[in-house]
């Protein structure tokens, strides 16, 4: 499904990936492991075309997507749970929700029972601020508001990071 052949990228001279390469194949559950600085985040912000990598290629679904814009990218099936959230903060949990399924808005309605079956709790909190969730619900948010892509390849940035142990399995749970 994804295959990184050879990446590397830079920020200006220092050289954060080197010669990156790894498959991932429909179904499969990927996990990316190494010491804070390892590239990681920087792996999968190239992956979502949000930086550019100085060589080799990037293809999803038999197509290159080393040159493809972020925008195209969630189009074309390519979900990413950035690190930090980065939820719309001065939004409710609805308008994020709704805010993920804007490339399918006739996915709209059964995209948000999906999420809510997925986490009651924000069903209960559907009106509140997003910057006042708890940081467990904010970590809700931002998978559910990229399940409202419904993406072919989901990529999650620390998904458990400042989450307490229980909410932690529950979050794994709803990653198988
Ligand atoms: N915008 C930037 N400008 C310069 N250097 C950067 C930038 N972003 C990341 N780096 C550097 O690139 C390297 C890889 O960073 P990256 O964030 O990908 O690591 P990571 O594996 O996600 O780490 P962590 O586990 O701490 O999240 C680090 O040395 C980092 O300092
Ligand atoms: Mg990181």
């Amino acid at each position: 499904m994804l295959k990184v052949d050879n990446i590397n990228v830079y920020y200006g001279k220092i050289h954060a990936l080197k010669d990156i390469s790894f498959e991932v194949n429909d179904g499969e559950i990927v996990a990316l492991i190494g010491a804070n600085g390892a590239g990681k985040t920087t792996t999968l912000k190239t992956i979502s075309g949000m930086l550019r990598s100085k060589t080799g290629d990037i293809r999803f679904m038999n197509e290159s997507i080393a040159q493809t814009e972020s925008y195209k990218l969630i189009s074309k099936g390519i979900a990413h749970v950035p690190e930090g959230r980065r939820i719309f903060l001065q939004m409710s949990v609805l308008e994020n929700l709704e805010m993920g399924a804007y490339i399918h808005p006739e996915y709209l309605k059964e995209g948000l029972e999906d999420v809510f079956n997925r986490f009651p709790r924000l069903k209960h909190r559907i009106n509140q601020t997003a910057g006042t969730l708890s940081g467990g619900e904010q970590q809700m948010l931002a998978i559910g508001r990229a399940l409202m892509s419904k993406p072919k390849l989901l990529m999650m940035d620390e998904p458990s990071m400042g989450l307490a142990p229980i909410l932690v399995g529950q979050i794994f749970d709803i990653i198988e």
